[in-house]
């Protein structure tokens, strides 16, 4: 949750501007209801190195703060953003170029902005300035047609050292458009232990009220901008709690945008637990978009600890649809109503499409703020035209199935001791030096599949596992530390339904001290 400099500023971002947004982040209430990124998208820097190679920052763009300080030193505004208690947040490419190269929103055309060639000294320059959040884009990479996978795992890997050098975690955000299918790739890349990654192209061009020409004036936000880039980014089995699809900065508070679609943006986002990067110039933000943007129920569904994105559970009638996601509580399920259509239609959701028992369930309308009672099977809400409801709907859990891996075995870690080449005798295998567990023979319904994988880690750190499906699909999980204690993290799983066999298989590296006890799927 956050806020990025493009979607109103473009190429004009300098540090007055980025001072003004982050003290309107804490004024606003919005670092209060837990936005903490300040993100200075591209344009803060203008492609200059010295002879070291050392990025070189326009003393004028970025000048001291306070007394003491350099101009030209952009741990001046990191500064200043981390004394607010917020974070700060950078821009480069995975190419030799930023897409200032091609032609920059505003201004002047500016080769060289990008950090191939210098990822280790550029990742570590940033921890160093004091940045805990980097977006890396794309100009260049596609500009030099180099493959995705290949350049973001270098850099995570130039992440990683930079975090060993200096202590200092910087998030890793991956904005490639979704043009190489990031969602096959990107969560866990190289290594890392959390990340993002933009699933389409922008959201909107730059909506820059400062800026006069015609083709700016004529710019604006649509209900249409916010559909497509959800529609994008619906990638479900690559996405878990510290592996999220981005689907791009948001556009609610722009010119163009109203109410009604300020709030399908919200819920959209919010059910898919999607980055919440704001766009907007947050000092020109209404008291109803602020309302909207620190909701409190609806942010707390949002940082739900159940990360995985929303599935699409019904189809009522054109445009008319219903997207759903368990929550971490057994029996509560996020649910929205989406009316794409022109006039109010009713929308139903049933309790057998959220995988719930026939049981009555209690409603929940988060943006009414208003129980709605108890219901027996399903409910039905009037929804106005371009616009969604939002529910909580807490019932009762359905059977799931229970599954242990092959031979009885539970371990695929073991103790953070053991020799790599000496994984306990039958239960996992090693594979080019990380450990793998098998469970075999699982099957699901026709639905949606959510897998709770029961494990502990006693780790310190979050260990960066892979599961594949049917030898085939295969994603990055993330498993946090459990201080040793047994935790359950859910999967969203794409398997050959109607009880077809499925074989999966987790892999972690050796010597990482993670246990899976079982798996437990339930399809809806
Ligand atoms: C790309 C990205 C945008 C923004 C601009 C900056 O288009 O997708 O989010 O970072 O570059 O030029």
């Amino acid at each position: 949750m956050g806020w990025n400099s493009w979607n109103s500023f473009a190429n004009l971002i300098d540090s007055k501007i980025a001072v003004q947004q982050a003290q309107a982040m804490v004024d606003s209430g919005m670092k209060a209801a837990g936005y903490q990124f300040v993100v200075v998208d591209e344009g803060w820097w203008k492609g200059a190195r010295d002879g070291a190679g050392n990025i070189v920052v326009d003393a004028r763009q970025w000048p001291a703060l306070k007394p003491g300080q350099r101009a030209g030193d952009m741990s001046n505004l990191a500064q200043y953003i981390h004394s607010l208690g917020l974070k700060a947040g950078i821009y480069t490419d995975a190419g030799k170029s930023g897409c200032s190269f091609a032609g920059p929103d505003i201004g002047p055309k500016y080769p060289g902005t990008g950090s191939e060639d210098h990822y280790d000294q550029d990742f570590l320059q940033f921890a160093r300035w004091g940045f805990d959040y980097v977006k890396v884009d794309w100009c260049g990479g596609a500009e030099e047609k180099r493959i995705g996978a290949v350049q973001y795992a270098e850099v995570a890997r130039a992440i990683q050292k930079a975090e060993k050098t200096t202590g200092h975690r910087i998030y890793f955000s991956i904005c490639e458009w979704g043009s190489q299918n990031p969602w096959n790739w990107a969560p866990g890349v190289g290594g890392i232990v959390s990340d993002i990654w933009r699933t389409g192209g922008d959201i909107v061009a730059p909506v820059v009220e400062e800026a006069k020409d015609e083709a700016h004036l004529k710019r604006t936000a649509t209900l249409k901008n916010v559909l497509s880039a959800f529609d994008a980014g619906m990638h479900p089995e690559a996405q878990h709690t510290g592996y999220y699809n981005d689907l791009d900065m948001m556009v609610i508070g722009m010119r163009g945008m109203q109410e009604d679609w300020d709030r399908v943006h919200m819920g959209l986002w919010a059910v898919s637990s999607a980055p919440l990067m704001v766009g907007a110039d947050l000092t020109r933000l209404s008291k109803s978009n602020l309302a909207l943007l620190t909701n409190p129920e609806v942010l707390a569904l949002h940082n739900d600890p159940v990360g995985v994105q929303a599935i699409k559970v019904a189809e009522p009638g054109p445009g008319l649809q219903v997207w759903a996601k368990p929550l971490a509580k057994p029996g509560e399920r996020a649910v929205v109503l989406l009316n794409r259509t022109e006039s109010a239609a009713a929308v139903s959701v049933a309790w057998a499409q959220l995988g719930l028992a026939p049981a009555p369930a209690h409603v929940r309308d988060l943006f009414a703020r208003r129980d709605a009672g108890r219901f027996d099977a399903a409910y039905t809400a009037t929804v106005p035209a371009q616009d969604l409801v939002m529910l909580i709907v807490s019932g009762q859990e359905r059977a799931s199935v229970l599954y242990t891996a092959t031979g009885g075995t539970e371990l695929i870690g073991g103790a953070a001791a053991e020799p790599c080449r000496d994984c306990p005798g039958g239960r996992s295998v090693t594979i080019g030096g990380n450990k793998a567990l098998s469970f075999r023979d699982v099957r699901s319904a026709k639905g949606p599949v959510f897998a709770r994988v029961i494990y502990r880690s006693g780790a310190r750190e979050t260990v960066v596992g892979r599961l594949s499906v049917n030898a085939a699909r295969s994603t990055g999980v993330a498993f946090p530390p459990t201080g040793g204690e047994t935790r359950a993290l859910t999967l969203y799983l794409s398997l050959r339904g109607e009880n077809h066999p499925n074989d999966l298989e987790f892999t972690a590296p050796c010597g990482a001290d993670v246990a899976l006890e079982a798996i437990s799927v339930s399809s809806w």
